[in-house]
């Protein structure tokens, strides 16, 4: 029986209810909104917040350099895997994995590469939802003109006055949580999309206005030797682990999103030729923001390593400074909230969907219990950076061990489940057929990365976490 009949006839799906469901899940409407939707995962505050301050924090072109060598060599390949095995296996991560391992003879234990990537997705979410909640915070402040003709100093200020006051904090962060989990239970298709059509291209229009500014009025010079020369006398064994780390984060790989947003994909679009595009939209983005904000950081003395806080201290004072600032800056952070829900969405999408389809729990009754525990978990991330700043779990913060559990641990383990799965447990019949990639050598090429160089990759960064070399 093939996969698609099987399915229809409920026999891999077991329990009737997972059947019906099964049966009724749409599809994108076409490959530009698959395409728009796994952008919109994708593009987040991995790409605006987290990789210019880490990037700072490494050194920056050395740093930039691996980041794009993990992109290309192990961030595209599985990307294409995570999401053949969506479409492939058509249900949320777990059932999609345990319904490609049925069909292949293999053991239903590897359904837990898809539980692990839902379990992913929660502890990123209760950290991502803070950070996305100072974007939220800063609209008003933005708006309101608090920055006008601020210097460094006054906008370190304002952002330490945010990170001290977890009632905001709570305040702004409960609304991104509750945004997300409102669209989620309605369901992603319907909401997402239209959304999503505006949103990705004024956000891009938005960060080129930024550069266009950065460049006229920052030291842009500095900024793109910074970026772009490589001193890898910077880079130390632990900035190349982030690296790998970040290329997961902002590829949204290792947790299940690309495959949940996988099952939805039509038959007939290339995998391959979108993951490319998505990969290719992603990283532009980074770049762009990079240049953005280093100008600015290098113009106004401020230091490049300063971490979390970078975007929120450097960009405000551009704001204050250009001319209708207060609306551009109140413009970017709320496309910047968006940027992040739609990552939050694609987060919550696995979990909610294997509630929904693999126990028969209606989406708002999931969606609830979820956004609950989720909301609990998100207070100690708010209290990080006041209350319990002092409270350490492995020697950093709550929120910094939730990024550092995700980003270095969890997301590289997820990926290793899916490239051994799709590369040695599936037949490599199937996956040509499914990958869409008509060259046989660029087949040949993919195919043996993620056999065996993406493995390996992870392996040794595994290998020197825990200090074997
Ligand atoms: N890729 C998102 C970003 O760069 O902000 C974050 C993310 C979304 C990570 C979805 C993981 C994920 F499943």
């Amino acid at each position: 029986m093939t996969e698609k009949s099987s399915l229809a006839a409920g026999t891999l799906g077991g329990a009737s209810v997972r059947t019906q469901q099964s049966a009724a899940r749409g599809l994108w409407s076409s490959r530009w909104v698959f395409f728009l939707a796994a952008t919109g995962s994708a593009v987040g505050l991995g790409n605006i917040w987290k990789f210019p301050y880490i990037t700072g924090e490494n050194g920056g072109g050395a740093f930039v350099l691996v980041y794009l060598g993990c992109i290309l060599t192990i961030g595209i390949p599985l990307l294409m895997a995570e999401v053949l095995i969506g479409r492939r296996g058509r249900q949320n991560p777990a059932g999609a994995v345990a319904n490609l391992a049925r069909e292949a003879g293999a053991s239903l234990h590897w359904r837990t590469v898809g539980w692990l990537g839902g379990f992913t997705g929660f502890l990123i979410l209760s950290f991502y939802v803070v950070v996305a909640g100072w974007a939220l915070a800063y609209v008003p402040t933005t708006l309101s003109g608090s920055f006008t003709g601020a210097d460094a100093a006054a906008s370190a200020a304002l952002f330490d006055a945010l990170l001290t006051d977890p009632l905001r904090l709570v305040l702004y962060g409960s609304a991104v949580l509750a945004v997300t989990m409102l669209i989620v239970g309605l369901g992603v298709r319907d909401g997402l999309e239209r959304a999503l059509r505006f949103m990705m291209p004024g956000l891009f229009i938005l960060l080129l206005g930024l550069v266009g500014y950065a460049a006229v009025a920052g030291d842009f010079a500095r900024a793109v030797e910074f970026l772009f020369v490589p001193d890898f006398s910077a880079l130390s064994a632990e900035s190349m682990l982030l690296a790998l780390g970040h290329a997961f984060f902002t590829l949204s790989l290792g947790c299940g999103a690309m495959m949940a947003y996988g099952s939805y994909l039509p038959k007939g679009v290339s995998i391959a030729k979108t993951s490319l595009l998505v990969a290719l939209a992603d990283t532009s983005v980074a770049l762009l923001a990079g240049l953005a904000i280093f100008p600015l950081v290098f113009a106004n003395g401020l230091e490049p390593g300063s971490g979390p806080g970078l975007i929120f201290v450097t960009l405000p004072i551009a704001f204050g400074q250009m001319p209708l600032g207060q609306l551009f800056g109140g413009l970017f952070f709320v496309m910047l909230v968006l940027a992040a829900v739609s990552s939050t969405i694609s987060l919550s999408e696995p979990g909610i969907a294997w509630l929904n389809e693999r126990f028969g729990i209606s989406r708002a009754k999931a969606v609830l219990t979820t956004g609950a525990v989720l909301w609990l978990l998100s207070l100690a991330s708010v209290f990080s950076f006041n209350h319990w700043a002092d409270y350490q779990l492995f020697g950093r913060t709550f929120f910094d061990s939730m990024d550092y559990l995700t980003a270095n641990w969890l997301m590289p383990l997820g990926g290793l489940g899916t490239v051994l799965f799709t590369g040695w447990v599936l037949k490599e019949k199937v996956v040509r057929e499914a990958v869409g990639i008509v060259h046989p050598g660029w087949f040949r090429v993919w195919w043996n990365l993620l056999r065996f160089g993406t493995p390996v990759a992870i392996g040794l960064v595994f290998f020197s976490l825990i200090g074997v070399i």
